[in-house]
């Protein structure tokens, strides 16, 4: 996306590549999500903002199948998630759902190359050369060509990062999660990995992003959804959200995540934040 072109509202599309109606999710005798309802259109990004503990990642992992809801309907295309039942079913979701989560999860003793090649050749049935020729492609895509032999201990965190989105665009999803895939990692590394979704994102490349970021999001989704113990407050377009908040929740969630440096409406419409150096604003709720 160009630095003068803010995201207009999600390209049009017609009938939604995730949605999710009335979701109640439970542990034991807790309710966590209570009657999530949200459609992620494809070419979507969709990013998820809120206090710790309001379901991000619950829900996040209903979509994936790693949890079942108590309650709701939960489609990825023409899946319908909630009534999986067998282990080759959600085998054959999780390959058209990418998952990068805060904690890179790689094979430590696999090289960086090989953790690109597993999954394609096992799962998806891909030739080892097949697998290996994308793999370094997708190792180009992300900045880290020359670390194909490396292992993931030798790697920065961030360098690790962008090997765990590398294996995910590995599978050729239809759609990645990111959960708080920056929170782990120095601020000098946070732009790195900013930068490879920014251009996933801008490939069309449908994403829902649970984030803490609150000035990337801005600047890379077509859609907010602010979440508060496991209820959607308010969603919208970055720029109604972070411009003109309905919700007194949201407003002061957003004072609070944004400190001393509010987005302006001119800002977000003018999509100066492409400019800002996005780890100055970093903050934890
Ligand atoms: N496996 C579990 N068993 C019991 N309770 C759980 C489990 N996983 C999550 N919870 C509870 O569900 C609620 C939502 O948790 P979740 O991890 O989805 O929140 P979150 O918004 O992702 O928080 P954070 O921003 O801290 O990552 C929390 O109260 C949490 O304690
Ligand atoms: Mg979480």
């Amino acid at each position: 996306m160009p630095a003068t072109d803010p995201r207009s509202p999600t390209p049009g599309a017609t009938r939604p590549l995730v949605s999710l109606q009335d979701i109640h999710l439970s542990f034991g005798t807790t309710e966590v999500l209570h009657g999530i309802s949200l459609d992620v259109q494809p070419g979507q990004v969709l990013s998820i903002i809120g206090p710790s503990g309001s379901g991000k990642s619950s829900l996040l992992r209903c979509i994936t199948g790693l949890l079942r809801p108590q309650q709701g309907r939960i489609s990825v295309g023409a899946t319908r998630v909630d009534l999986l039942r067998h282990e080759a079913e959600f085998i054959a979701l999780r390959r058209r759902v990418g998952f990068v989560f805060q904690q890179f999860n790689l094979f430590p003793h696999l090289s960086v190359l090989d953790n690109l090649v597993l999954a394609p050749v096992r799962v998806n049935g891909r030739t080892r050369a097949e697998a290996q020729d994308q793999a370094h492609a997708l190792l180009q895509r992300v900045g880290l060509g020359h670390k194909a032999r490396a292992y993931p201990g030798e790697l920065s965190g961030g360098q690790q990062q962008r090997v765990a989105i590398a294996r995910a665009l590995a599978m050729q999803p239809e759609l990645i999660l990111f959960d708080e895939v920056t929170s782990a990692l120095d601020p000098e590394t946070v732009g790195e990995v900013l930068n490879v979704i920014r251009e996933l994102a801008d490939d069309g490349m449908t994403c829902v992003l649970v984030t803490h970021e609150m000035r990337f999001a801005a600047e890379v989704s077509h859609e907010l959804v602010f979440t508060e113990a496991g209820r959607i407050v308010e969603q919208g377009p970055p720029a109604r959200l972070f411009g003109n908040p309905t919700q007194e929740r949201t407003r002061r969630f957003l004072r609070r995540a944004l400190g001393s440096h509010p987005l302006s409406q001119a800002e977000i419409s003018e999509s100066k934040l492409v400019a800002l150096p996005i780890d100055r604003f970093r903050f934890a709720i």
